[in-house]
């Protein structure tokens, strides 16, 4: 493997190595993908078994530019080309009928293809260079936390890719928010980088799946997923003991399991600065570590899974994590640590 920053002179070697089959991990505005040609099915076999995922969960397939969709989509929909239009590039990636080119390891066997048109210059360099479309999953072993930095790749997958191109720290740290536009009412697949509230402001209804009557999920969308090795446990702020909103002391654990009784080895993960000076007095945890001194929940969204990536190489046996507000971000949060957790 070898490691490269991001000049012009790398980012075409980068993209002529993509169009050779070789797999290159590029930096996204989201967090880092495993990139391969799309169209080379050998390629996309290597990212699957690099990255031990099973066949049955499809890739996202990285353009350039909008006239790379008809390469590879057999239509694109008045809903879609609007979103695209207003949100593109950016972290949305939108399901839309395959091409018969499209090969089938790609997309599972599925007659959708899912397509993402990253903002990352580095990324849309990359794909540009290459001359084809990239098919790129998040770099990380499957069910490990996904990277935001070249080294959390380099440590995980490091020996199973040619080329990792460091472009800095992701700025929005989650993956891209998916919905399914091949249906008359679009579908939320995934919550992510963009949230669905702006989707719903330019196209209107969006279901979200699990409610009653509502679609399924993707397939990729499996309960477990993004996990450190730590057992993480989800909690509402709400639900913690009185003793520890009202009082800077007091030997009362924080929800389940209760006896733990290795406060030396447990963490505490909360959403801004005021309820990790209120969590630290209680002296139950080693490190309490808030995802935004301020609140602010871009911040907080783009320092998840480094924080994960941290306190899991630290060596933390369990780590607490609070709920953070259901809106904007806070959605794709929610569910990254809802699936990280123990259930
Ligand atoms: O932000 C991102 O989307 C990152 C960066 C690298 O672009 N990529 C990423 O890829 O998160 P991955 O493979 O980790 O997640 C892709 C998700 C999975 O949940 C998969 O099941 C879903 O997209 N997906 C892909 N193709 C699909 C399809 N045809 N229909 C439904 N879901 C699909
Ligand atoms: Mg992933």
């Amino acid at each position: 493997m070898e490691m490269m920053d991001s000049s012009d002179e790398n980012l075409r070697r980068a993209g002529a190595a993509i169009a050779e089959g070789k797999l290159v991990v590029i930096p996204t505005e989201t967090v880092y993908g495993l990139g391969a040609d799309a169209f080379n099915p050998d390629a996309v076999a290597r990212v699957f078994e690099a990255k031990m995922r099973p066949a049955f969960d499809p890739l996202i397939v990285h353009i350039s530019t909008l006239d790379d969709i008809e390469r590879i989509a057999t239509s694109f929909p008045p809903k879609a080309r609007l979103l695209a239009e207003i949100l593109w590039p950016g972290p949305l990636t939108m399901i839309l009928p395959k091409r018969p080119e499209v090969p089938d390891i790609v997309t599972s066997g599925l007659g959708t293809v899912a397509v993402r048109f990253p903002a990352h210059p580095v990324a849309r360099k990359i794909i540009e260079y290459s001359g084809t479309v990239v098919a790129a999953p998040s770099a990380n072993p499957f069910g490990y936390i996904s990277p935001t930095t070249a080294r959390h790749v380099a440590k995980t997958l490091g020996d199973r890719v040619d080329f990792i191109v460091d472009g800095g720290p992701c700025a929005v740290g989650v993956e891209s928010t998916v919905i399914d536009m091949t249906r008359d009412t679009p579908a939320l697949l995934r919550p992510g980088g963009m949230p669905l509230e702006r989707i719903r402001d330019i196209i209107g209804e969006v279901l979200i799946p699990g409610k009653k009557g509502g679609p399924i999920a993707s397939p990729g969308q499996l309960k477990s997923h993004y996990a450190p090795r730590a057992n993480l446990y989800l909690y509402d702020w709400n639900s913690l003991p009185g003793a520890i909103h009202s009082s800077q002391s007091g030997a009362v654990q924080p929800g389940p399991p209760s006896g733990l009784g290795l406060p030396g080895r447990v963490a505490a993960i909360v959403f801004d600065g005021s309820r990790a000076s209120k969590l630290a007095g209680t002296g139950l945890f080693r490190q309490v570590c808030a995802l935004s001194e301020r609140g602010d929940m871009r911040e907080a969204a783009s320092r998840l899974f480094a924080l994960l990536h941290e306190l899991d190489t630290a060596g933390f046996a369990a780590i607490y994590a609070e709920r953070v507000p259901e809106e904007g971000l806070g959605r794709a949060i929610n569910d990254r640590l809802y699936r990280a957790s123990k259930k």
